[in-house]
């Protein structure tokens, strides 16, 4: 008997209570627990055994760590059926989050209680691979063919009421899982109650399973586990359950031989892993119960809603009462959204927009706050107007955050008489939905400074990485460089629709273009007007023809026009017939000859490019590890999940590979295509990002 499966018999109910934290995922151990406890109470004599969870949770899934490595016996699938074989009635009792392989042990069991908080679910195809132990042969059998379909292809995680409904489990009761399960497994023994095995019911009638594996493949964009999933669901419906079971089975094996489960895994470990720094260790954040915003703009105004949702008052200060007013409004709109979804009642929305919320037109009203966020006009000299005035007013020990998208921290901080409480915070727009937040830390800021503006994204629930200072920090850095190795692309002879699409079917949420034509196409135009008055370097390459569009007054969807035309509607793509004219102008002007891109070479110079760059910010300690700008693409840029991130992608695709095509593009252009230090030295030696990820865990 292992110790993580604790054994106890109460009368003649075996209890084996999971104990191995912190989600008693289902690690080897644990199986051969269960497998031994079952076998353990058919020997004692029992009449029933009851299966809970100690700690936070029932089985929360396999033990994904095991993922990739050789599986040790028993395996999972062969432990639900080795439950359900029993012949002594088995209860399940759920608390926390039933999910996977927790679901599958719950299915295996003859019934099911679950606290009305537990929530349950089959998440495999969000870690790209499929329900593997009896997920997609039990649960058609209790739910029919429609809402199984729905809960396997979809990951999502449903409540114990709605479980219930459906008929996943038996009953709902408050109180201990150890207590209701033997409560009811009592109350089964004296009624006389019998084994209840879901493999022994009726599978649903089949349904035109080809067509339901298109739509689910088209919805997914790219990803394959859903719709693979669906031929498991199919499965139930064709064939014996012991068949079945095997069909399940090497579905779930070919997902898990795949790039997308490799990506998908690196994702999910890669979000836990990107808030744990060695610098943080031990160190505490400073008090954060109430915030100040600068700046009631869509950013401001977007940190504030998200403030607010988080229960912090926010002090929101803007230059006039009609300007703070107008603020105001905006934060209503965006708690009115939350109040529609159903997340806040309309007694919440009316206490945090009067109550929480606080006008202010004068600096004195941040005298008190403990963090200040400026969400001002980009610009250094406003910048450290503002920092200046809150150096004057703030208490000591308020952090100071800038929302700067690129300008240097360092010069900011400088402006004030305490650097060490400076900070950039950079918010992703609309900031209340997007989950990525950059904290940009200057050289001066304090550790305890830093792990205060982890501990503000954890409460507002945002997914942070450390960036380091430099221009466009993680994100805006690497993407003016893939948007430039797009740019160049449109000059040589590829459409921006044909790398719009190339893209997206690549997995990006947007191509490029249509994402400059959502952010506001004078967004770049002001970065190009910069970097001109910066003075370019002479090999840099340069291009007029989106500062026409802009001349004429074409900023993208909010003017109806940028490189598409929205009159019909923001999905219809239309190109705007405008562009391709500048275009080719632009290219006769400069005496290029067009040439023909495969989709494949866009793919692959855009992806270059990015990978390229984001070796550079790593190697330059910009960002810390590769995981980290992963995580950066992945959260604000629409970066498709299912691969991983670029680093990951690189690392899949082999590094040896991409450093030969940066070399041969750096034939035509020596000055773009210059390749990051760290990518050649990881191909000499032989390595990958991800060794970098793990010597920094290690
Ligand atoms: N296998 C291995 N480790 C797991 C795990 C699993 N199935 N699920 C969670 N963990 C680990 C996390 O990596 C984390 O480890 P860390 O503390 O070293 O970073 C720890 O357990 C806690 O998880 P976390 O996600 O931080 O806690 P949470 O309370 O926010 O969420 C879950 C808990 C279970 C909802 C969430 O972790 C989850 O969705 N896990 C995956 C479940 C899944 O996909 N199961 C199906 C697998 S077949």
């Amino acid at each position: 008997m292992t110790e993580v499966i604790g054994y106890e018999v109460i009368g003649d109910i075996a209890v084996l209570a999971a104990n191995n934290p912190p989600v008693n995922a289902l690690g080897h151990a644990v199986r051969q627990g269960l497998a031994d406890g079952i076998a353990r109470a058919e020997a004692d004599g029992v009449k029933a055994v009851l299966i809970y969870g100690e700690g936070r949770t029932f089985f929360a899934g396999a033990d994904i760590r095991e993922f990739g490595k050789p599986p040790k016996e028993p395996f999972l699938p062969d432990l639900c059926t080795r439950i359900e074989s029993s012949p002594l009635i088995v209860v399940s009792a759920l608390h926390g989050t039933a999910l996977g392989g927790g679901l599958e042990i719950a299915l295996g069991s003859h019934y099911r209680i679950a606290v009305p908080s537990a929530r349950m679910g089959l998440p495999e195809v969000l870690i790209g691979v499929m329900p593997g132990a009896g997920g997609t042969q039990r649960l058609p059998r209790l739910v029919g063919i429609d809402a199984s379909t729905d809960i396997i292809t979809s990951g999502r995680q449903i409540k114990a009421d709605e479980a219930l409904s459906l008929g996943i489990i038996d009953r709902v009761e408050d109180g201990a899982p150890r207590d209701i399960g033997l409560a009811y497994a009592r109350e089964l023994i004296d009624s006389g109650a019998g084994r209840r095995p879901v493999s022994e019911m009726a599978a649903p009638e089949a349904v035109d399973f080809d067509a339901l594996y298109e739509s689910v493949l088209k919805k997914a964009r790219g990803q394959i586990a859903p719709a693979t999933a669906v031929r498991g669901i199919q499965a139930c419906c064709e064939l014996p359950f012991d068949q079945g079971m095997k069909r399940e089975r090497e579905l779930f094996m070919e997902l898990m031989a795949s790039d997308q489960r490799q990506g998908l895994i690196h994702a999910f470990f890669a979000e836990r892993e990107v808030g744990k720094l060695p610098e943080l260790k031990g160190v505490e954040p400073r008090t954060l119960a109430s915030i100040g915003v600068i700046g009631g703009g869509t950013m401001g105004a977007g940190i504030a809603t998200a403030a607010l949702l988080a229960g912090l008052p926010v002090v929101m200060l803007e230059m006039t009462p009609e300007a703070a007013q107008a603020a105001k409004e905006r934060i209503a709109k965006n708690l009115g959204g939350a109040l529609k979804r159903g997340k806040i009642s309309q007694e919440q929305f009316e206490q945090l927009t009067e109550k929480a919320l606080t006008l202010a037109t004068e600096y004195d009203a941040l005298s008190d706050v403990d963090l200040v966020i400026e969400a001002v006009f980009e610009e250094m000299g406003v910048k450290k107007q503002v920092f200046g005035k809150l150096d004057a007013v703030c208490k000591q020990g308020a952090v100071l955050a800038s929302n700067t998208s690129y300008l240097d921290v360092n010069e900011i901080a400088a402006c004030t008489a305490r650097p060490a409480d400076v900070i950039g915070l950079h918010f992703f727009s609309p900031a209340h939905v997007m989950k990525l937040l950059e904290i940009v830390v200057a050289d001066k800021t304090a550790p305890d400074v830093v792990a205060t503006g982890f501990a503000l994204g954890k409460m507002l629930g945002k997914v942070s990485v450390r960036a380091g200072v430099c221009d466009g920090f993680i994100g805006n850095r690497i993407l003016s460089t893939y948007r430039t190795a797009a740019d160049h692309m449109v000059l040589d002879g590829a459409s921006p629709y044909q790398i719009d699409k190339a893209l997206e079917a690549f997995g990006f949420a947007m191509g490029p273009y249509a994402v400059a034509d959502l952010a506001g196409l004078d967004i770049g135009w002001a970065v190009r007007k910069r970097k001109r008055a910066e003075g370019l370097h002479p090999k840099a390459r340069d291009a007029s023809y989106a500062d026409k569009l802009c001349e004429d007054g074409h900023f993208g969807q909010k003017t109806g026009k940028g490189y598409y035309d929205y009159a019909a509607g923001a999905k219809a793509r239309v190109p705007n017939e405008e562009v391709m004219p500048l275009i080719e102008a632009e290219r006769a002007e400069q005496g290029i000859t067009p040439r023909d891109f495969t989709d494949e070479e866009i793919v692959r110079r855009y992806m270059a490019a990015m990978v390229n760059e984001a070796a550079k910010v790593v190697g330059e300690g910009i960002a810390r590890r590769p995981l980290d700008v992963d995580v950066t693409l992945l959260y604000g840029y629409g970066f498709p999940r299912y691969r991983g991130g670029p680093l990951k992608w690189a690392d899949m695709q082999g590094l040896p590979a991409l450093l030969d095509d940066i070399r041969r593009y750096a034939q035509e252009d020596d000055y773009f295509w210059q390749p990051a230090p760290l990518l050649e030295k990881l191909v000499a030696e032989g390595r990958s990002f991800d060794d970098l990820n793990k010597e920094d865990a290690a």
